[in-house]
């Protein structure tokens, strides 16, 4: 292999990734080039040579230094092929993608209609890669989340009021989840599970009658927007609702050293495993070692273990 081509989508730990693809790959004499916007830039042959200099000093940065965009070219034939003929055109033997499902789907299209090596490295905040305990950039998502959510806390609290905070997710619960565990709060509404706001409203009354005067639920994206939850709490409780939307913060950010170690560990790994003609497989840690999951199987709707979280929250409010 002589020749390798990048495409991303951004999250934290994505350059952490790519700084670790260019390394292993320069090391085994192979060249890299980063395509620049996602698949818009391998349809568009728009790319930039990437040596060990050119990464230096990004493993700490969110986002993506190639910079993405959610192609919606890519899903058409004719454009497909286009990206095809550049790679060839280049002489690119392989390519690594980092992203999630849509960006996998990709990968898995090109694999397999088109027989271009390729292999995918799981990286969303939403960590819904079917078979990936992870996802590069989940964890820093998780803990951007859960300072802002300390910091709403410290006015919930002091002014005892009801805060609905509304974080990303829209067909996953997993940040929602993981922050309302991890947050200490009363109540989380995910598109995964059915939700009644009738007896929310009730245990809101109850507890407010008690002396509980302050509460904090979150609301994933996906399930509803957190003002018109609010709405429907003030008018039915008549208590004062207060909204945060935390919005694309959650995205952005220095990764956490989980985030950086894991983009460190899986983009040496792609690049080793694409080198010994592994394709249509993306990579990922199970038990602490790195391990391929065919993308057909990664693409798939993952199931997240909703209940056991929800029960855990419930009990500990
Ligand atoms: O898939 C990652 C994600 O951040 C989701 O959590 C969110 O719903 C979506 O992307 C937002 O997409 P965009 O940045 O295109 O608005």
């Amino acid at each position: 292999m002589e020749k390798i081509g990048i495409l991303t989508r951004d999250c934290a730990g994505v350059n952490a990734a790519i700084r670790s693809i260019v390394r292993t790959a320069n090391k085994n004499d192979i060249k890299a080039i980063g395509f620049l916007k996602g698949y818009d830039g391998l349809i568009d042959n728009k790319f930039i040579q990437l040596d060990r200099r050119s990464v230096s000093g990004i493993i700490n940065r969110g986002g993506t230094i190639l910079k993405t965009a959610r192609s919606k070219r890519f899903y058409i034939e004719s454009e497909q092929k286009k990206a095809v003929q550049n790679i060839k055109n280049n002489n690119i033997d392989g390519l690594i993608i980092i992203g999630g499902n849509g960006s996998l789907r990709g990968a898995h299209d090109l694999a397999t209609k088109y027989d271009i090596p390729v292999v995918g490295i799981p990286a969303t905040i939403d960590n819904d890669v079917n078979g990936v305990d992870l996802t590069i950039g989940a964890d820093t998502a998780v803990n951007v989340a859960l300072d802002a959510l300390d910091k709403i806390r410290d006015t919930a609290t002091s002014l005892e009021r009801i805060f609905v905070v509304e974080v990303m997710g829209r067909e996953c619960g997993y940040i929602a989840l993981k922050v309302a565990l991890a947050g200490g709060c009363e109540e989380v509404l995910v598109p995964e599970k059915n939700f009644d706001i009738d007896i929310m409203c009730k245990e809101i009354n109850t507890g407010n009658s008690k002396g509980k005067k302050s509460w904090i639920i979150i609301v994933a994206e996906g399930k509803a927007k957190g003002r018109d939850i609010a709405d429907i709490i003030t008018e039915k409780t008549n208590l004062e609702t207060r909204v945060a939307v935390l919005g694309h913060i959650q995205r952005g950010g220095h990764p956490t050293s989980i985030d950086r170690i894991m983009a460190a560990r899986l983009g040496n790994y792609a690049v080793e495993i694409l080198n010994e003609g592994t394709t249509d497989h993306c990579v990922s840690l199970k038990d602490g070692k790195v391990v391929t999951i065919p993308l057909e199987f990664a693409v798939q709707t993952k199931k997240i273990d909703v209940d056991t979280y929800y029960k855990l929250i419930k009990i500990l409010t």
